[in-house]
C-alpha cells in the first residue's frame, strides 16, 4: 500500500508529523496525534526486527530453518525435496560453468591464429553453455516446485488455525488478550508461514550459488578466496543496511497506514454508512483521515530520503571494495602469480558470488523478520489447544427426563464480578420454562450454559445425572436447538440459513418455515429459497431485522432437538408473527423442553414455571399466578407492562400467550 491518501489541503498533518516519533506516538506526550483506535501491537515485532543484532539473527536462524522445512515437508514432501535438490544441483552447475570458463579464456588468450584459438575454446565453450542450460532448467524446475509448495503451506497453516478457532471454548473470545493473539496469528502470523518457507528456499539457493563460486574460485587459486570474502564484507554490510532501512520504513508507516485503512473502512462500508450520515460524522472522520494521511505521507518521504542515502553509501562501499579486489587482482597479474585466464574467471566468479550473497542476506533478513510473525502463529496454536474441550468419550442420553442446574456460578474471562451466582434449577422434560429479569440479570448467560456453550465456573449441569462437563460437547450440542438473542445472519441462501447443510429435508423445512412466518418472507424473495441473504453478493436480498429473526426461529425449529432454547425469539417480530411463533412453540412441543427468555411477560403467562433472575441469582420461581400473588420483581414488571396496555385504552390482554 504505497498510495498517498487524498489530502484536501495538501499540507495538513505537516506539523503533526514533525511531532511523531518512530512508533507513531506523539513524542510530546499529548497522545492525540493519532486517534485512540490505532492498533500498535504489531510494533512489538517490528522493533525487535529493526534492532536485531546479527548474533541474535544467527542464533535463531537454525530453528527457523528447521521449522520452515517441517512446514514445507508436511505441505508437500515431493516438492520440498525437488526444490532443495534442484537448487543444490543448480549450484553444482554454476561451479562447473565457472571452471569451464577458465578453459575458454585460456584457449582464447593463447598464442596463435584466431580461428585456431576459437576452435580450441569450443569444447570448454560447449561445457559453459551446457552448464548454463542445465542451471537454467534446474532453477526453473526448483522455482516451479517452490511455487507449488508455498500456497499449500499457506493453506495448511490457515486450515490448522481455523480448525482450532472453530472449536475452542466460546469463552476464549471473551478474553481480550487471547482474542488479540488470535487476530495476530490470523493476520501477519499465518501469512508469514509461506514467506518463511520461501526465504528458506532462497537462502539455500543463495548459499549454494555462493558456495559454488567460492569453491570454483579456490580451485582456480587459493589466494582468490580471501579476495572474494573481501568483496563480501561491504556487500553484506550494504545489504543489511538496505534491508533494515526498508524495514524501518515499513515500521514507521505501519501505524498511520493501518489507521487510514480503519478510517477508510468507516467511510466506505455499509455497516457504518447509516450512522455516519445520521450523526453527520463525515467532517470528523475526513479530518482524522486527512491528519493520518499527512503523517503517513511525510513519514514516507523522510524515509525514502534516508533510504536513498543508505543505498548510496552501500553502493559506494561496494564500489570501493570492488576497486580493492580489482587492484589486488592487478597486482597478482603483474607479479605473474595469476594467469590472465584465471583472473578473468575470478572476475566472473566474484560477480556471481555478489548476486548470490545479496540473495542470501536478503533471505536471512526476511526469514528472521517473518519468523517473528510465525512465532505469533505457533504460540497462538499452542495456547489455543489448551482452550479446546477435553476429549470425552461419554455421550448424553438422546432424551432426558430432567436437567438439573446445581449451584452454578459463572464469571466471564476478565470480568470482575460473576454474571451468575449459585443458581440451582430443575428443568423437567416436556415443560416450558421461562427465564425473566431485567437487562443484564444473567438470562442469556444461563441459556448459554444450558446450551453447553460455556462451562460453569462452579457447580454442575446434569442431564439425568450425567454431568455435562464429562461429555463430548458436540454430542450435547447436537441435542439442543438454540435461537440466540444475537443470532447469526449467515451469508448463505435462505434454505441454507435454516437447514445449515448442503441439502435438507423439504417437509421439515416447510414446517419450520411455517412456524415463524418465514414461508411468507421466502415467498417474496426473488429466487425463493435459493436467494442469497447477504448484500455483499450479487443478486442477493437484504432481509429486515424481524425477517431475519423469523429465519433464526425457523432454524431452531428445523433442528429436531429435545431441548429448545429461545432467547428473545420475538423481540423484532410484528404482532402477527409473534402470535404465530408462540402458537408454534405450543404445537412444536411434543415432549420437548423449551427454555424461553422474553421481556414480553404476557407471552409466558402459561409457562409451566417461571424463574426470575436478579443480578445473576434466581430470586423467585413459580407459576404466573404464584408469582403474581407475591410481592416481587415479576409482579412489578408485569403490572408495569399491563399498565401500558391499560393506559392505551386497551384493557384486553394480548391474545398470543402460552
Ligand atoms: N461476553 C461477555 N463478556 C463479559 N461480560 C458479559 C458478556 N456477556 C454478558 N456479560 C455480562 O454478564 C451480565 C449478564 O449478561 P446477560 O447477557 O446474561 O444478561 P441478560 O439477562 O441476558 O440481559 P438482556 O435482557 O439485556 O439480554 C451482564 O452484566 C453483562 O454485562
Ligand atoms: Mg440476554
Amino acid at each position: 500500500m504505497d498510495e498517498t491518501p487524498p489530502s484536501a489541503d495538501g499540507v495538513a498533518g505537516q506539523d503533526d508529523a514533525e511531532k511523531q516519533d518512530s512508533t507513531g506516538q506523539d513524542s510530546e506526550g499529548q497522545g492525540d496525534a493519532l486517534p485512540a483506535m490505532v492498533n500498535l501491537r504489531w510494533y512489538n515485532h517490528a522493533e525487535a526486527a529493526a534492532t536485531a543484532k546479527f548474533t541474535v539473527v544467527a542464533r535463531r536462524l537454525p530453528a527457523l530453518i528447521l521449522q520452515a522445512l517441517r512446514l514445507a515437508w508436511r505441505a508437500g514432501p515431493a516438492d520440498t525435496v525437488t526444490t532443495l535438490t534442484f537448487n543444490l544441483l543448480s549450484g553444482v552447475f554454476t561451479a562447473l560453468g565457472l571452471l569451464a570458463t577458465t578453459g575458454v579464456l585460456e584457449a582464447l588468450l593463447a598464442a596463435g591464429p584466431t580461428p585456431g584459438r576459437v576452435r580450441a575454446a569450443l569444447p570448454s565453450l560447449l561445457l559453459v553453455a551446457g552448464a548454463g542450460v542445465a542451471r537454467a532448467l534446474l532453477s526453473a524446475a526448483a522455482g516451479w516446485a517452490e511455487a507449488r509448495l508455498t500456497p499449500r503451506v499457506q493453506q495448511r497453516v490457515e486450515m490448522e488455525l481455523y480448525e482450532v478457532t472453530s472449536r475452542i471454548d466460546l469463552a476464549s473470545y471473551d478474553d481480550s488478550e487471547f482474542y488479540e493473539a488470535l487476530t495476530r496469528a490470523e493476520g501477519p502470523g499465518s501469512t508469514a508461514a509461506s514467506e518463511v518457507v520461501s526465504s528458506t528456499v532462497d537462502m539455500v539457493t543463495g548459499a549454494t550459488s555462493f558456495a559454488a563460486a567460492a569453491i570454483a574460485i579456490t580451485t582456480l587459486h587459493p589466494v582468490l578466496l580471501p579476495l572474494l570474502l573481501v568483496t563480501a564484507v561491504p556487500e553484506a554490510w550494504a545489504a543489511v543496511r538496505v534491508a533494515r532501512s526498508r524495514y524501518l520504513m515499513m515500521l514507521e508507516t505501519i501505524a498511520p497506514r493501518y489507521h487510514s485503512v480503519i478510517l477508510g473502512n468507516l467511510m466506505s462500508t455499509p455497516t457504518y454508512a447509516g450512522d455516519l450520515r445520521s450523526y453527520t460524522m463525515q467532517d470528523l472522520l475526513l479530518g482524522q483521515y486527512r491528519r493520518v494521511a499527512g503523517i503517513y505521507r511525510d513519514a514516507q518521504l523522510a524515509l525514502a530520503r534516508r533510504n536513498v542515502v543508505t543505498r548510496l553509501a552501500g553502493n559506494a562501499g561496494t564500489g570501493v571494495a570492488n576497486g580493492v579486489v580489482y587492484a589486488a587482482l592487478g597486482v597478482l597479474l603483474a607479479a605473474a602469480w595469476l594467469p590472465l585466464a584465471v583472473a578473468g574467471t575470478a572476475v566472473l566468479a566474484i560477480r556471481t558470488s555478489r548476486g548470490a550473497l545479496s540473495e542470501l542476506i536478503h533471505a536471512v533478513n526476511s526469514c528472521y523478520e517473518e519468523g517473528l510473525y510465525l512465532t505469533d502463529y505457533t504460540t497462538f496454536l499452542r495456547i489455543a489447544r489448551d482452550h479446546l474441550p477435553a476429549p470425552a468419550a461419554a455421550e448424553v442420553p438422546c432424551r432426558f427426563a430432567e436437567i438439573t442446574v446445581e449451584n452454578v456460578s459463572f464469571t466471564y474471562p476478565g470480568a470482575d464480578r460473576p454474571a451468575l451466582q449459585d443458581v440451582s434449577l430443575t428443568l423437567p422434560a416436556g415443560q416450558i420454562v421461562a427465564l425473566v429479569g431485567e437487562n443484564g440479570s444473567g438470562k442469556s448467560t444461563l441459556a448459554k450454559l444450558l446450551a453447553h456453550l460455556y462451562t460453569p465456573s462452579a457447580g454442575h449441569i446434569r442431564w439425568d445425572g450425567v454431568d455435562l462437563a464429562t461429555v463430548d460437547p458436540q454430542s450435547v450440542r447436537s441435542h439442543i436447538a438454540v435461537i440466540a438473542q444475537d443470532h447469526a445472519r449467515w451469508p448463505m441462501t435462505a434454505r441454507a440459513n435454516i437447514v445449515l447443510a448442503e441439502d435438507g429435508d423439504p417437509d421439515r423445512l416447510g414446517r419450520a418455515a411455517e412456524s415463524a412466518g418465514t414461508d411468507e418472507v421466502v415467498a417474496d424473495l426473488p429466487r425463493g429459497w435459493e436467494t442469497m441473504l447477504d448484500r455483499r453478493f450479487k443478486n442477493s436480498h437484504q432481509l429486515s431485522g424481524g425477517q431475519w429473526q423469523r429465519v433464526a426461529v425457523s432454524r431452531g425449529f428445523y433442528r429436531d432437538a429435545p431441548l429448545i432454547i429461545c432467547d428473545e425469539p420475538s423481540s423484532n417480530l410484528d404482532a402477527r408473527a409473534e402470535h404465530t411463533l408462540f402458537e408454534a412453540i405450543r404445537r412444536h412441543m411434543h415432549g420437548r423442553t423449551v427454555i424461553l427468555i422474553t421481556h414480553r411477560l404476557a407471552n409466558i403467562r402459561h409457562a409451566d414455571v417461571i424463574h426470575v433472575l436478579e443480578n445473576g441469582r434466581v430470586t423467585a420461581s413459580g407459576t404466573h399466578d404464584g408469582l403474581m400473588a407475591a410481592e416481587g420483581t415479576y409482579r412489578d414488571l408485569y403490572l408495569l407492562q399491563a399498565a401500558a396496555y391499560e393506559n392505551a385504552g386497551d384493557t384486553e390482554e394480548p391474545a398470543h400467550r402460552l
